[in-house]
């Protein structure tokens, strides 16, 4: 097939090598330079979206995949499909899911999918009327309505905070638009699990887990990022809590979107919480693949993915399930200073294997994430600049062929949490 992936981070990095792998053509916009020794990068942005229908029209690419939310949240899909393109990823009304945080926070209201209470406000009497109600001794989330690049969300543990995080959104502009309007909701208890189900907006199959570690810091400790570091499988989790999930979560959120009038094709990524008695509820959608999540994910896929993206595309997934290498893999982000701030970029990057993501071994992936090439040099170019995934027949296998991979990348001011798949020690 010939396949166009949007975006450049290590999730479309991933995605591309993993197709490349099984002999697909893949075109990349914009790529990266690990994406560009795959695949042939387009120089077009993620926002243009004539261009992009134009260069997937004049290819003839059978299949686009769409990395990111935010050209998702804005209609990409939508118009490629209207010119008669297959697209992997939700139009804008299914991405809503994503963009909205009271949109999807009505939803799972609106089809008994178990949510932690909320309600929704655009001024700061509305929220604090809401903190008092909603939260005992003010232990609420509040949350900026619109995409806040993972950045718009802050948990309370006292009245004072979450009246004056939600002042800062509402009355700062503190996340501009995405924060004229909020969520307040009352804050969960239990572990975090993401798990994403692929569908053609009937069926779903549900992909393998894996633990993020979200804060920048070893022991869970300083801001969220986007995420340091995953491991799948996620040990604690058993069949009959995936179970749960299906029947819980996936299968009322596809009946809802039906009801709706929403033709969902794509990723759901559903981000829950699992209380102690191992009820699942959902915090979020988010309408794309996780990254880094689906860098160790896909280093676990075993066979080729174009079927399932393709099939989804076209309204009819593939007959059976999905193959998964019962390995374990690791994946340890590599990140700038000053991430999950204002990230410091253009430093040199040592150490890299320039050839192909797999170019350590076929278990041992080095993924692109924000680099650039700048006078024949790799340097980086955002937050997070790599994401490197080991496969190994254990966890701690697996984090030892992580870790000694990293070890040989060096930049300046490069963070790594040093603890990622510790957690899964007491699991
Ligand atoms: P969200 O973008 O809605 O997933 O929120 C980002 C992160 O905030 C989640 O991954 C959780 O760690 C945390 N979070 C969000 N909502 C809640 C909640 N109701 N209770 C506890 N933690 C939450
Ligand atoms: N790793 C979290 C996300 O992709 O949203």
């Amino acid at each position: 097939m010939k396949i166009l992936i949007i975006g450049s981070g290590g999730r479309e990095h991933a995605l591309t090598w993993k197709l490349a792998s099984s002999g697909h053509t893949v075109f990349c916009a914009p790529g990266n330079p690990g994406m560009a020794t795959e695949a042939e990068c387009l120089g077009i942005a993620i926002g243009d979206v004539d261009g992009l229908v134009r260069a997937a029209s004049g290819r003839r690419i059978d299949l686009v995949v769409v990395g990111p939310e935010a050209p998702l949240v804005a209609g990409l899909a939508d118009r490629l499909r209207d010119s008669g393109i297959a697209v992997f990823g939700p139009g804008r009304r299914g991405a809503q899911l994503e963009g909205s945080k009271i949109a999807a926070k009505e939803f799972f209201a609106r089809h008994n999918i178990r949510t932690a209470e909320f309600a929704a406000c655009r001024t700061v009497a509305e929220a604090d009327a809401a903190i008092d109600r909603i939260g005992d001794k003010g232990d609420v989330v509040v949350k900026a309505d619109g995409l806040a690049a993972g950045k718009g969300v802050v948990l309370c543990s006292d009245r004072e905070q979450a009246r004056s995080a939600a002042r800062d959104m509402l009355e700062g502009q503190r996340f501009g638009p995405a924060g004229a309007r909020i969520v307040v909701e009352k804050r969960l208890l239990g572990r975090e699990l993401s798990v994403m189900a692929i569908t053609d907006g009937e069926r779903f199959e549900v992909l393998a887990q894996a633990e993020d570690h979200k804060a920048i810091y070893d022991g869970d400790r300083g801001p969220n990022t986007g995420g340091m570091g995953t491991v799948s499988p996620c040990r604690w989790v058993t069949p009959a809590l995936v179970d749960r999930i299906d029947r819980d979560i996936f299968a009322p959120t596809l009946r809802g979107l039906r009801a709706d009038g929403i033709d969902y094709r794509g990723v759901l990524y559903a981000g829950l919480m699992i209380e102690q008695t191992g009820l699942p509820w959902i915090l979020e959608y988010n309408c794309r693949f996780g990254d880094p999540e689906t860098q160790p994910i896909l280093a676990r896929f075993d066979g080729d993915l174009a079927p399932w993206l393709a099939g989804a595309a076209a309204g009819q997934l593939p007959a059976g399930s999905m193959r998964w290498d019962t390995r374990t893999s690791v994946c340890v982000v590599l990140a700038s200073a000053g991430y999950p701030g204002k990230a410091q970029t253009g430093l040199a990057i040592t150490g890299l294997p320039t050839a192909r993501a797999d170019a350590l071994g076929p278990d041992r992936m080095v993924f692109h994430a924000g680099t650039a090439v700048r006078d024949g040099a790799i340097v980086t170019a955002g937050g997070r600049v790599l994401g490197i995934t080991a496969l190994a027949a254990d966890l701690p296998s697996a984090r030892a062929a992580a870790y000694n991979a990293v070890a040989a990348v060096h930049f300046d001011g490069m963070q790594i949490r040093r603890d990622i798949g510790d957690r899964g020690k007491s699991a």
